[in-house]
């Protein structure tokens, strides 16, 4: 029957600023989800996954309500930043558009997922159906409501091996981390402000990175980046531990997504300038080292 899949993602600079109309940079990553139409498959999906096929068919004009059942495979840390719920919007999306008979449209996918993600917290950046939707490697900025504008980057070749180490699964949801920093922009206006300039700042740093423009230090970004986003309080204390261990051992580390406040902080985006010591390090250390490749193919359909 009907089956797609859609890429996890990392953001590899300006989460939450992005949602105040920042840039953000975005890469897919190779862990993927696969959502299949099944006709007697059982319902056990979560209430969110039920909302989103729901939300998808309405918004794709699919008048009958179609006799079907889903089936989830995921390979995404779900709650870790790694953008399980974006995958779940734009799979479902796809899959409405394709119950409607329609053509296969990136846009328009992209467009149903972003409304449907608003469910997971109210004023999404959209950033994260973005990248899931197109796959690749994005830099993105929502400029308003309507207007979310976003270019496709080609990586040179030499961009250095990015690791993923997990910090353990958020007690917190991407919403509640959101309107954390909501708070915090609405009681220290000034501050925020400066602290999302300066994300902006490592944000174009690591692009001109990316595209070879400068070579300027890929570790002390990345640093700078994790300083800025503890200063917005999205990382935990356990977290600030686990980086300071890494940072140690020559590691330079942020969060990507969400974050996290009171255990984990979901997923971390390591730098080493020498990949083999970092490895032998995660092992001796037991730490959750996910092993992923960036710049994946966007959704999808599976055969
Ligand atoms: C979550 O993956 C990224 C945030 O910037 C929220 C958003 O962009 O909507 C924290």
């Amino acid at each position: 029957m009907n089956k797609v899949s859609a890429p996890g993602k990392i953001i590899l600079s300006g989460e939450h600023a992005v949602v105040y109309g920042y840039p953000g940079l975005y890469a897919s990553a190779s862990l993927r989800m696969n959502v299949e139409l099944t006709k007697n498959g059982n319902r056990l999906s979560s209430s969110y996954a039920n909302y989103a096929f729901k939300k998808a068919l309405k918004m794709h004009k699919v008048k009958a309500k179609p006799d079907y059942s889903f089936q989830i495979k995921s390979k995404i840390p779900i709650g870790s930043g790694m953008g399980s719920s974006a995958s779940l919007a734009v799979c479902m999306s796809t899959l409405a558009q394709r119950i409607a008979k329609k053509k296969f449209d990136l846009e328009e996918i992209n467009r149903v997922a972003y409304e449907i993600e608003k469910k997971q917290h109210g004023k999404p950046s959209g950033g994260d159906n973005t990248i899931v939707t197109f796959g690749g490697y994005l830099w993105y900025r929502k400029e308003s409501e309507k207007l979310k504008v976003f270019s496709k980057i080609t990586p040179v070749k030499a961009l250095p091996k990015l690791f993923i180490i997990n910090s353990g699964t958020p007690s917190e949801s991407t919403g509640e981390m959101v309107s954390l920093v909501r708070d915090k922009y609405n009681k220290n206006l000034d501050e925020v402000v400066d602290i999302f300039n300066q994300i902006e700042i490592c944000s174009k740093s690591l692009l001109k990175n990316i595209l070879g423009e400068e070579k300027n230090d890929l570790g002390e970004i990345i640093t700078f980046n994790q300083r800025l986003l503890e200063q917005l309080g999205v990382v935990s204390l356990q977290t600030k531990n686990l980086i300071s261990l890494l940072e140690k051992n020559g590691a330079s580390v942020k969060i990507s997504g969400a974050g996290g406040k009171t255990q984990g902080s979901g997923i971390l985006l390591v730098y080493h300038k020498d990949p083999k010591s970092l490895k032998n390090f995660v092992k001796s250390k037991k730490l959750d080292m996910i092993s992923v490749s960036l710049g994946k193919k966007g959704v999808k359909i599976e055969k």
